[in-house]
Order: C-alpha cells, then sequence, then structure tokens
C-alpha cells in the first residue's frame, strides 16, 4: 500500500482566516481524497506558524498576552479547516513544545553550515527579508507588496550557507528529482537559486524576541523560515522518530509568494540533514478580489465564512476549485461565484440529479450494484499532475454531456409511450454513467459526491429539495 504525505503552507497566525488561505488547504484537500480513493494511505499535515516580530507587536497593540493571542488565532484557523471539511490528519503549532526543542536540533545539525556575520542591507519588515540592491532600485525604494519604504539595516546574525548545496539542489530541480510545479515557476526558481545569497536564520533577541531561541547564543533568536519550514517533519517526530515511513513528502503545496523559500532553503536545510527532497511541490497563485489584492486597507478582504453560510460549503469548494486556476492568479467576485452556483452548480449538476432521479422513482427503476469502473485516464492523468482546475474541468465536461445525452434519448418519451424495457435500459445507463462521474467528483465536492451516491443506491429516491437550490 502505498503511503502519502502531504502538506499545506502553515498561516501566520496575525490575522483572520481569509478566502487566500482556503487555497492551499482545497488543494491538499483534493490531492488526499484522490489518494485515498485509489487506495493509498494519507498523512496530511495542517498547523499554524505562531512566533516573529509582526505578530509580537498584533498582540501588543491589542494588549493580550502574546501566547493567549497566538492560541486564539490558531484555532481559529483550526475552526475553518474544520469548516471546509479537509480531511487533514495532524495540526501542528510552532508554538509546541515539541516543535521548539525540535527546531533546536535541528539547528544543532546544521551547524556547520551556519556562521555569525555582520549584515548592512535593505530590509522590508512587511516581507521581513533583506532585499537586494537591484530589487531596490527596480522598485524605487518601496515594497510594492507592503507599499512601504525599505529600511536600511546593520545587525549580527546567523548565516545558513545556502552555497554548501545550490548546485545539489539545482540538479534535483534540474532533473525533476525536486519537481516544482507549474514549469514557469520551476524556470524562476533556478535563476532565483543562482542569484541566491546565502541566508540570514537569526535576529538579535534586542529585536526578536517572540521566536525559538538559538541553542548556544542567549543573544539571538531563530528567525521564523528555519522554525515555519521544519514543521513539515517535526509534526512527523523528527528528529526523534524515524520518519522515513512518510517522507519525502508526495505534494507539498503553497503559495507562490513562499515557493523561493520551499524551493531554496527547504531543499538546502533538508540536504543538511541528510534527508530526501520531497517530490513535489505545487505552487499556487493569489487570489485577488474584484482585480485587486485583497487587504484590510482596501477594504476588499473577502471572509470565506460569508460565502460558505450564504451557498454551502461545496459550493465553496466548486468555485475555489475549478474557477480558480491551480496554478495562476484568480480573481474572485460576488457575481462569478453567484453565476457559476445558478448556471453551473444548480443547472448543470443539480437539475441533471433531479430530473434522472424523479424518472428512475417513477417508473421504479431499481439498479444493480454499481460496476466499478477505472477512472477516465484524462482524468488520472490531470489529477496525478496535481492539475486539479483541469481535472475538475473534465469532470464537469462529462456532466454536461450528461445532460446533452438525456435531451437526445428523451427517457420522459419513452415513459409516455409505455416502452418499459427501452425507458430501462436507457436510465440505468445514464445512471451508471452519472455515478462514473460521480467518483471523479468525490476529491472535489464530497458532500455532494456522497449524497448523489446515496440518491441512486439500489431504490431511488429523489432529492425532496434540489442539491443546489437556485439563488
Ligand atoms: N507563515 C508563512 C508560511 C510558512 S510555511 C512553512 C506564510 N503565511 S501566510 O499566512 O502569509 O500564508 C499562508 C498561505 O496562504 C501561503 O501558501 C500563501 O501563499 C497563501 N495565501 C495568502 N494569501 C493568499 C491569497 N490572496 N491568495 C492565495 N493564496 C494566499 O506565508
Amino acid at each position: 500500500m502505498t503511503k502519502r504525505y502531504i502538506t499545506t503552507a502553515i498561516p501566520y497566525v496575525n490575522g483572520e482566516p481569509h478566502i487566500g488561505h482556503a487555497v492551499d488547504y482545497c488543494l491538499a484537500d483534493v490531492a488526499a481524497r484522490y489518494f485515498r480513493m485509489i487506495g493509498d494511505t494519507v498523512r496530511f499535515q495542517a498547523g499554524t506558524d505562531e512566533h516573529g516580530g509582526k505578530i509580537f507587536q498584533k498582540a501588543k497593540e491589542l494588549n493580550i498576552p502574546v501566547e493567549e493571542y497566538v492560541a486564539k488565532n490558531s484555532n481559529k484557523f483550526k475552526d475553518f479547516i474544520a469548516r471546509l471539511d479537509v480531511s487533514y490528519t495532524d495540526f501542528i503549532r510552532t508554538t509546541d513544545k515539541s516543535h521548539e526543542k525540535a527546531v533546536q536540533e535541528i539547528w544543532l545539525k546544521l551547524k556547520k553550515h551556519i556562521y555569525l556575520a555582520k549584515y548592512e542591507g535593505w530590509y522590508c519588515t512587511g516581507c521581513e527579508r533583506f532585499i537586494t540592491d537591484k530589487e531596490v532600485e527596480e522598485n524605487h525604494g518601496v515594497c510594492p507588496d507592503h507599499q512601504k519604504p525599505y529600511e536600511r539595516l546593520k545587525e549580527e546574525n546567523y548565516y545558513f550557507r545556502i552555497s554548501d548545496f545550490k548546485e545539489q539542489i539545482k540538479q534535483a530541480i534540474l532533473s525533476d528529482e525536486l519537481l516544482i510545479l507549474p514549469d514557469f515557476r520551476k524556470k524562476e526558481m533556478l535563476r532565483l537559486l543562482e542569484e541566491s545569497p546565502d541566508v540570514s536564520i537569526s535576529r538579535p533577541k534586542s529585536q526578536l524576541t517572540w521566536g525559538v531561541p538559538v541553542p548556544d547564543d542567549d543573544s539571538q533568536v531563530m528567525y521564523v523560515w528555519i522554525d515555519a519550514l521544519s514543521n513539515y517533519i517535526t509534526v512527523l517526530g523528527y528528529p526523534k522518530k524515524d520518519i522515513s515511513e512518510w517522507w519525502p513528502a508526495t505534494v507539498q503545496f503553497v503559495g507562490k509568494d513562499i515557493l523561493r523559500f520551499h524551493a531554496i532553503i527547504w531543499p538546502a536545510m533538508l540536504l543538511g540533514l541528510g534527508l530526501p527532497l520531497p517530490k513535489v511541490i505545487s505552487s499556487h497563485g493569489m487570489i485577488l478580489a474584484d482585480g485587486q489584492k485583497m487587504s484590510k486597507s482596501i477594504g476588499n478582504v473577502v471572509d470565506p465564512v460569508e460565502v460558505i453560510s450564504k451557498h454551502g460549503l461545496d459550493a465553496f469548494r466548486y468555485f475555489f476549485l475549478r474557477h480558480i486556476d491551480t496554478f495562476s492568479d484568480s480573481d474572485f467576485t460576488w457575481t462569478k461565484f453567484e453565476e457559476a452556483y445558478n448556471n453551473e452548480l444548480a443547472n448543470d449538476l443539480g437539475n441533471l440529479v433531479q430530473r434522472l432521479a424523479t424518472l428512475a422513482a417513477k417508473n421504479n427503476i431499481v439498479l444493480d450494484s454499481t460496476q466499478v469502473r477505472d477512472f477516465d485516464i484524462e482524468y488520472k492523468e490531470l489529477m496525478e499532475k496535481y492539475e486539479f482546475s483541469k481535472a475538475f474541468d473534465y469532470v464537469w465536461g462529462k456532466i454536461q454531456g450528461l445532460n446533452r445525452m438525456i435531451d437526445e434519448e428523451k427517457p420522459w418519451v419513452l415513459a409516455k409511450n409505455g416502452e418499459t424495457k427501452k425507458l430501462d435500459v436507457c436510465l440505468k445507463k445514464l445512471i451508471n454513467e452519472l455515478l462514473a462521474v460521480n467518483l471523479m467528483l468525490a476529491p472535489f465536492l464530497p458532500a455532494t459526491s456522497n449524497k448523489i451516491g446515496e440518491i441512486f443506491d439500489g431504490q431511488v429516491i429523489p432529492p425532496a429539495t434540489p442539491l443546489f437550490p437556485k439563488q
């Protein structure tokens, strides 16, 4: 039995979950459900990233003890994931004592690649990273993501010698031993790797207190990335346990904004620890709201709970998994969302189920147990390349095809003419076709797929209310 380990980025807990955070979870959940469906055993991590200056600052502004603040917000993310019906198996908080201890051990294991140095350079407090002179010049001294001027910073930090691993990482990426998806991001990462300097991995305690202390040096605290990236293995029990049952990860899902950390620092850490590299890192695009980056200051942050409460979870999953392209930036607008709901979920799928179930019940069609059929090869290939929005398009094409088949075969005419034998054959064929499609739908819309399975289980019982009432 194949074992699969799937991971998601762990969000910072200095804000509420928003629709952007849902992307990692939904994609990882589709992968997890797909692998389970083909008989694999899946371990699926989620969690929260709870250290760092910004979080500390936020708690201070709110006058709440930082431990309390992170615990409260971590729970909000946990609730959110549950609300999305994400089938994770492990949840990690970077403030878990076991994680903190493991991260210190990881630091010590990496020690021969770590050195102390003074650095002066441009820094963005929003990105929490030093910026190259070239980038500063290109952006005219202001961070385009945070609209804040870069600051000049001089400090003593520990550095991680990325140069020790560059060649190995490059070869792994080039050979797809570490497959970076999509391909255009892989090329971008190879360029970035070439230019990548050693990275600073600690901050003086005078600047940052809310973090894992650097072992053997009281004056420094670990900067978030070593701490955060380690979660993927500490959650499995590293370094105390042998993690080879689950590691390397089958696939790690991250947003494009944090791919550079996952494609450069993370592989360097793993190589330094003597661990294998993940098989795939899949990076998704950003969700924009009405064509703009979502931000509290613009006031266009879309609350996922509002979307789910209004239209139901599967409508949410439908939009974010089909209409939000898996790899590029996509736009959320309420108009697009509502159109997709009414025209596609309600019309294409809801009506199809209702029509077939009503006809079958009226004509006393009893279904034999469904023949198990292999998935369509096109679907399987897309799913295994993690091209989920395309795989979902494929499934939807099948649903629309079934609607056309009903219109052509007109089973209601057969019923009216009393052609019972023909009607029986026709409806059974259509329903079996629907059930085959329904299986392919399951990783995307698990609850709906379940309901459809129940409706057509033996004696057909049409749903009392449509699966997706028009809104
Ligand atoms: N804490 C880090 C991740 C550490 S992983 C070892 C972080 N947190 S985050 O809260 O800023 O982002 C968490 C995830 O949500 C990332 O994968 C990020 O790309 C994703 N998204 C945040 N906003 C998003 C959108 N507007 N759209 C799509 N994904 C977005 O980075």
